[in-house]
């Protein structure tokens, strides 16, 4: 333990310190995730931002630096068994056991340098801009590694959603070499971003595939990759539906459009994909397939209000068929609707092996297709 801080603090006082996160909680219960720390100038001096991330929430206190060493102590005896400190010269991973005993590890340099003296404050985000070759390579970043004016909000999106998958990991075990599937990539910046986030920040070894259509974007994506020395990191041309893929672990669609979420859905149920993540795009089919009566057409008799309510009822019976399937289920909204209005994300973790969908669920869906007159709805069809 003593070695260990003594290390933070050094990366500290040399300026060298990138950020630190304390996880593996000792007990499954508490409410406290995970604490990440990181180096922030204010009012020019030097001091350190602690982050609790919370189930629904994130805290943000500032401290000093003998402050901060005295609440990690606290933190690795109390609560957790985990310690990463990332520095630009190198990282270090503590494990504390049960036993009482520790482990201290150091690993290679993944971080840039960071520009400290140049830079007024250092905000707190997962992805660094600075040195990061895809990043300028997309046109979210300058040369020098400075955020677009035009791609602020882009970045911010990239951050939300890199700290929302690290969130839904801490939780959930998968093999050393996981794979991870993000159907409909299109241009690759979060799949260019999850990737970076896993690789060279939580040190972890996934294999990643981004499905597109489009072949001038695969072809695009793959060129970045190579030029960001990306080597786990894959783009391929095919449709979500039949493309041929290694096994599943961690399944992504992030606004694919209409029914390609459920055809990306439907692939993750098929192949027990340990976490699917999907943030669904337009809604059309249930909108078309949707015939109200009685009380209900006075709802739907306006258009915006139908198509609001065909969304949420798309939505509503993915998330009931993830867990008819044996997945623990959350929906939320991921990012302000300022930033986007596809906004709502769909989080299956899946706790049971199933030999067939619960039945109580799927009779569930089906009352509420009945009371909306919904003859149809793609992943049920597709999952028949
Ligand atoms: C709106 S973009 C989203 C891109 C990316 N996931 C993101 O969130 O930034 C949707 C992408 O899905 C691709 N797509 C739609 N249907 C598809 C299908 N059936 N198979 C593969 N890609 C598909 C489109 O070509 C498009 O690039």
């Amino acid at each position: 333990m003593e070695a260990f801080i003594k290390k933070y603090q050094a990366s500290f006082d040399k300026e060298e310190l990138v950020k630190l996160i304390i996880s593996k909680k000792r007990i499954k219960a508490n409410q406290l995730k995970t604490v990440t720390i990181k180096p922030i100038f204010l009012k020019s001096i030097l001091k350190l931002s602690l982050i609790e991330h919370y189930q629904t929430k994130d805290i943000t206190k500032n401290f000093e630096l003998e402050e901060s060493k005295k609440i990690v102590q606290k933190l690795l005896e109390g609560d957790f068994y985990q310690a990463d400190l990332f520095t630009t010269t190198g990282n270090w991973h503590f494990l504390l056991f049960k036993s009482g005993k520790s482990k201290l590890k150091a690993g290679e340099v993944t971080n840039k340098p960071l520009d400290y003296l140049h830079h007024d404050h250092i905000k707190n985000r997962l992805i660094e801009p600075i040195g990061n070759i895809y990043l300028r390579e997309l046109g979210i970043t300058s040369f020098e590694g400075v955020i677009k004016n035009d791609s602020q909000d882009k970045f911010r999106q990239i951050n939300k959603y890199v700290e929302i998958v690290d969130d839904v990991l801490a939780n959930v075990e998968l093999p050393a070499d996981f794979n991870v599937v993000d159907m409909g990539a299109g241009k690759g910046y979060l799949t260019f971003a999850l990737y970076d986030h896993l690789r060279n920040q939580l040190q972890k070894k996934p294999h990643i595939i981004g499905v597109e259509l489009r072949a001038e974007l695969v072809d695009k994506c793959n060129l970045i990759a190579q030029k960001a020395f990306f080597e786990s990191l894959l783009f391929v041309q095919g449709n979500i539906k039949e493309v041929v893929l290694p096994k599943i672990d961690i399944l992504i669609a992030l606004h694919a459009c209409d029914i390609a979420t459920d055809k990306a859905l439907a692939r993750g149920i098929q192949a027990g994909a340990k976490i699917i993540l999907s943030a669904p795009c337009c809604h059309k089919q249930v909108r078309k397939s949707m015939k109200t009566e009685g009380l209900l057409c006075e709802i739907t008799k306006f258009g915006i209000m139908k198509e609001r309510q065909a969304e949420m009822l798309t939505d509503t019976i993915r998330a009931l068929i993830l867990e008819a399937y044996g997945y623990k289920t959350r929906v939320f909204e991921f990012i302000a609707t300022s930033h986007t209005p596809k906004n709502i994300l769909i989080v299956g973790v899946k706790l049971r092996e199933l030999v067939a969908p619960d039945q109580e669920v799927m009779a569930k869906i089906q009352e509420i297709k009945r009371m909306f007159g919904i003859t149809y709805h793609e992943l049920e069809q597709l999952l028949k």
